[in-house]
Formats: C-alpha cells, structure tokens, sequence
C-alpha cells in the first residue's frame, strides 16, 4: 500500500461532532432561505425559433457519461451520507435515478471512512442502483491532509462501485465553519500520486463558489477528467453555515459566514471561464432549477446540469410519505421542460446546442462580468 501519511485512529468526538453536522446540513437548506440572493441564469435568454422541424417526441436527450448511456443529461448532486436519515435520503435519490437512468452522487465519503458503522448510508445507493453511473466524494481538505492514504481513495470507490470520483473543493466553507481544514499546500503533490495509481475518472468539484479560468487550467493539466462548476448563484454554504452554531458565528464583531454568503463566481461565467481553457467534460452545477437551466448550462458550454436543492427538496418529501413519487415527478419535471425548451429552439439532440453561440445572448450583470 502507497501511503502519504501515518494516519491517526478516528476519535469518537469527531464522528458524533461530524454525523451531527450532517443532519444540520440537511435541515438548514430546508427551513431557511440560504440560497444566493441572485441566480444569474436569469441573465441568459435562449432564441425562440416559431416552426420546429422535429415533433416533440423525436427529441433526443440521451447522452454519454464517460462510459455510460444515460436517459437525459441530468447529475444528482452530491448531497449526502454519514448519517441514519442520510441513509434514507440516498436510498430515496439512487433508487429514482435508477428508474430514471440518470447520475447519482453521494455527499462527501470521510464520515464513512471514519466509522464504519456509517458505511451502510453511502453503500445503499449502490444496492438499489446497480447499473446506473455513481459519483463517490471525497474532500480537498482529507487529500490534502497529512495523514490521506491513497488506500482511503480505494475504500471511497469500493465503497459504492464508484464509476468517477469527484473531489470537493470547499474552502470557503471550511473557512466559515469551525475547525475547518485551512492548509491545502499538499493537494498537488498528493493528487498526483492518487492519480498515478488510480484509472478511475476523477472530477474537480467546488460547491457553490465556482472556478476561476486560472485553476481550471491548472488542475485539467494536473490530470482531472472534469469538472463540476459549483458556482455561485443556488445553494451558499456560507449561509448554511451562518445558521449553524459554531464559534467562527461568535468570534467577531460580524459572523464571517454571513459577511461571505454571496462569495463566488456566478455558474454560467464558470462554465465560460472552464470551457475556455479546457475541453473535459463539465457538470454544471450551482443555482440550476429548471430544465432550461440545463439549455442554458450546455449552450454555454457544460456536458450535464447538477441539482442538488431541488433533490434534497424531493427526497424530503419522499421521506415523510415514504416513497419515491416527487423524486421521480422532479426527474420528469426537468426532462419534460429541457425536450420543450430544445424543441422551443428546434433542435433534435443535446449534441446540436453544446457551445452554439448563436443560441444566446448574455444580458445585465451577467454580460457587464463578462466584458469587464
Ligand atoms: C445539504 C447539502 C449537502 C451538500 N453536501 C455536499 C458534499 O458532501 N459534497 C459536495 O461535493 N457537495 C455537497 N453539496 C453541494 C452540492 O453538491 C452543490 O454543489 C451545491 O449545493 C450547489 O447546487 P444547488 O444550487 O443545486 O444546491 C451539498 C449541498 C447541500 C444542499
């Protein structure tokens, strides 16, 4: 076994303090506005064409995955694991995203490296989706870390029969919560020994504060497969954050997640400034809510559109009724409007509007950041 680091045994504290956040992170987005105050697809205007030429039906949005055909170009985003009601929830999105044919992600993978016990919650998914493409997760801050062994990175694929693996780069969150990881000055060299040994496609994946054209160039020569944008515009984990309890909230004279809550770069300038210096696949992610949201995201450039709020809202609801009925009705939802909104423009496959300028135009802010 390659080993980075002498790993230290987990302590209990840690584990409780970490399943306790969990939870947190799950009900916070749920019963408070923790969301950007704008969402910048607002900005985007697609081009109406009167006579399609296609009926509606011949609509094709079946795409590839790396590896794997899927049903339409939609990713679950990484929302969670490490805990019993994070069991359930990801039992809920795999099992719709099977039915579906569409990508599943699972929340960051530490909480089951740490304790075994809460390996079940990041396992299910792959029980009740056997054939469907899984995205593990594992953060910037544990392949960073001194004591990361790259046996860690195995277990997390073994763990769900992972078909890509995204790393999460977070660290505004890490700075606005407590006992955040702040010390990233070995993720290169660390990364590049994972990736020596490692054939399975691996993803740079922010998660709410997006890339900057800089970074991506870095990390696509490093040797990521992708990216997922996670910009700014949906979900703010600083937010999140601000609503938590933590001792960063009582520190100083203002709490430092509420004064960051809109840090970021919006998702569609990320798209942009990815797409520019790098030609891996993109997941767009961060403030998408509709099906033509995902129009947009392609039309700028990205391969797939990621939700994460719209499924945590879904699966939720799926809980209290004990069932998978609005997860589904969500995934149809966002196919139904992506055909219309594709039909709308008359094109026939997701292929046709990738990066196709003249399908639309930038307005307001959006078009001032871009031409700055
Ligand atoms: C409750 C919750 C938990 C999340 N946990 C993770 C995580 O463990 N790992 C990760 O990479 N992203 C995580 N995210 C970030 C999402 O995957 C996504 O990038 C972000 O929420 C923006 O998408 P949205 O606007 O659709 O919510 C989480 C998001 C939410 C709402």
């Amino acid at each position: 076994m390659t080993q980075i680091g002498k790993k230290n045994m987990p302590k209990e504290n840690d584990s409780k303090e970490i399943m306790d956040r969990k939870l947190e992170h799950l009900k916070i987005p749920l019963e408070h506005d923790v969301q950007h105050s704008k969402n910048y697809f607002s900005d985007i205007k697609l081009i109406h064409h009167p006579i399609p030429d296609v009926d509606i039906e011949e609509v094709d949005l079946s795409v590839k995955f790396y590896d794997k055909k899927i049903s339409a170009p939609i990713c679950i985003s990484a929302i969670t694991g490490g805990h019993p009601v994070s069991k359930e929830i990801n039992e809920i999105l795999a099992k719709a995203a099977e039915e579906e044919n569409i990508i599943m992600s699972v929340g960051s993978q530490r909480a089951g490296l740490e304790d075994p016990t809460l390996l079940d919650s990041f396992k299910i998914t792959r029980d009740v989706a056997p054939t469907i493409p899984i995205i593990g997760n594992i953060g910037i801050g544990q392949v960073s870390s001194l004591n990361f062994e790259l046996e860690d990175f195995n277990k997390c694929i073994e763990m769900i029969n992972a078909d890509v693996m995204a790393i999460h780069l977070n660290v505004l969150h890490e700075l606005v919560q407590d006992k955040g990881d702040l010390s990233y000055k070995l993720f290169r060299k660390n990364f590049q020994k994972l990736r020596e040994i490692n054939n399975i496609p691996i993803i740079a994946k922010e998660v709410g504060t997006g890339f900057n054209q800089e970074l991506a160039l870095i990390l696509d020569k490093l040797g990521f497969d992708g990216f997922d944008i996670g910009g700014a515009g949906g979900t703010s984990f600083a937010a999140i954050e601000s609503k938590r309890k933590n001792l960063n909230n009582q520190r100083y004279t203002r709490d430092p997640a509420e004064v960051f809550k809109e840090w970021g770069i919006p998702t569609p300038i990320s798209i942009i400034y990815v797409r520019n210096v790098s030609q891996k696949l993109i997941i767009a992610t961060g403030g998408l809510r509709t099906g033509i949201d995902i129009a947009k995201s392609i039309v700028l450039g990205a391969d797939l559109g990621g939700f994460a709020y719209n499924f945590l809202q879904s699966a939720w609801k799926d809980r209290k009724d004990n069932s998978i009925s609005h997860t589904i009705k969500e995934i149809r939802t966002l196919k139904n409007e992506l055909r219309s909104c594709l039909w709308l423009m008359n094109i026939d496959e997701i292929a046709k509007l990738k990066g196709e300028r003249d399908k639309y135009v930038i307005l307001g802010e959006l078009y001032r950041w871009l031409n700055q």
